[in-house]
């Protein structure tokens, strides 16, 4: 049997009261360890929406499905257990320490305190708050960025497997907006969740998502890989959204991998490896998941037309190259082949 998507929405619709439909006629499919983000202005459904999933909001009319489950028969305590839940005005009880904070959902579900602590500790590892120089500081002793790291501990403590996000980096500066939207990055491809993730910010959504769910008014507009909304928007809304045209952007959302056969017998066409290519002792390395915006900064610092490719574990790969890139940035994705993962 085929399986079932993650999250499905069937045609589900919202409306508070007897005001008008603020979500209307959504059906969306999310796959496993896929990281959606939901896209749109503000007003547009996209609380609402990601809401509906642990039933904060109940569905006026159609269904969604959790693991081809109807939501309406889980129970709400269960349901919710299943997903963290992160959100930007994080909501962290100030009267307990970091750890405290953290180890709520475990303690609610009775885990063993050695297993509790044991998880508590490995959780503030991976956001990078370690419990020795943080466990036992309160809220107020951490800066934003450090509190919206301890909520997204907080919603993985019990490994749920989905994780509903809206606006989590919304009140974080741009600095420390980019570093934790690295670090989400990283998590994710680490621990494999299924992340809807909702934002009105597009760079965002580029730079986070496999597929981005473009909505107006409560309807879905697109939903399509970060590639396609900006090679194909579906309407002049999208296009206009995401300011489809802008090549620099483009740039942003082609991987190195995409673009490059990077894996030996097929290497011979692009990734030239014939004489080693000297890197800038100073320069980054790329890899096969640098993308070209990022590639092409890194030649313009460091006054240079090409730059070597590095595997994972450091061995050089071959050299990417200005021309490449050019080329990359004119050829249709159809063309370039994107990995559709
Ligand atoms: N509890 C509620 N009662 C009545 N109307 C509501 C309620 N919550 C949201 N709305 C309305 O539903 C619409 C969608 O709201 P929602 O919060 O889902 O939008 P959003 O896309 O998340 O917006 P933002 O980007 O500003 O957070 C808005 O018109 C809002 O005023
Ligand atoms: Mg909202």
């Amino acid at each position: 049997m085929a399986h079932d998507p993650v999250i499905r929405f069937e045609r589900v619709g919202k409306r508070y009261g007897d005001g008008d439909a603020v979500v209307e006629g959504v059906t969306l499919s999310i796959e496993r360890s896929h990281f959606v983000v939901v896209l749109g202005p503000s007003g547009c459904g996209k609380t609402t929406l990601l809401k509906m999933v642990n039933r904060l909001v109940e569905p006026t009319s159609g269904s969604i499905f959790i693991n081809g489950v109807d939501s309406k028969a889980i129970k709400v305590t269960q349901l919710r257990r299943s997903m963290g839940y992160v959100i930007q005005q994080i909501g962290l009880f100030p009267h307990m320490t970091v750890a405290k904070n953290v180890s709520t959902v475990p303690e609610l579900l009775r885990w063993e305190p050695a297993r509790t602590s044991a998880r508590v500790r490995e959780l503030l590892e991976l956001v990078r708050l370690p419990y020795d120089e943080f466990g036992l500081r309160h809220p107020a002793a951490l800066s934003g960025g450090q509190q919206q790291r301890i909520g997204l501990a907080r919603a993985l403590a019990a490994d749920p497997d989905i994780l509903l996000m809206d606006e989590p980096f919304g009140a974080l500066d741009a600095i420390e907006r980019v570093r934790l939207q690295a670090e989400l990055s990283d998590l994710h491809q680490r621990l494999h969740k299924t992340v809807v993730f909702v934002t009105h910010d597009v760079e965002e959504a580029l730079h986070l998502a496999d597929r981005i769910v473009v909505m107006r008014a409560g309807r879905i507009e697109q939903y399509g890989r970060p590639i396609d909304i900006l090679e194909r928007p579906a309407n002049a809304f999208v296009a206009e959204l995401v300011s489809a045209q802008d090549a620099v952007r483009r740039l942003g959302v082609i991987k190195i991998g995409d673009v490059l056969p990077l894996d030996g017998a097929s290497s011979t066409a692009h990734a030239r490896t014939a004489a080693p290519i000297k890197a800038p002792s100073d320069a980054a390395p790329l890899t096969a998941q640098t993308d070209l915006r990022t590639a092409l900064s890194l030649m313009l610092a460091a006054g240079v037309r090409e730059l070597p490719v590095l595997s994972d574990d450091g061995a050089a790969l071959g050299a990417f190259t200005l021309e490449q890139l050019l080329q990359a940035a004119r050829t249709p994705v159809s063309q370039v082949g994107v990995s559709d993962f």
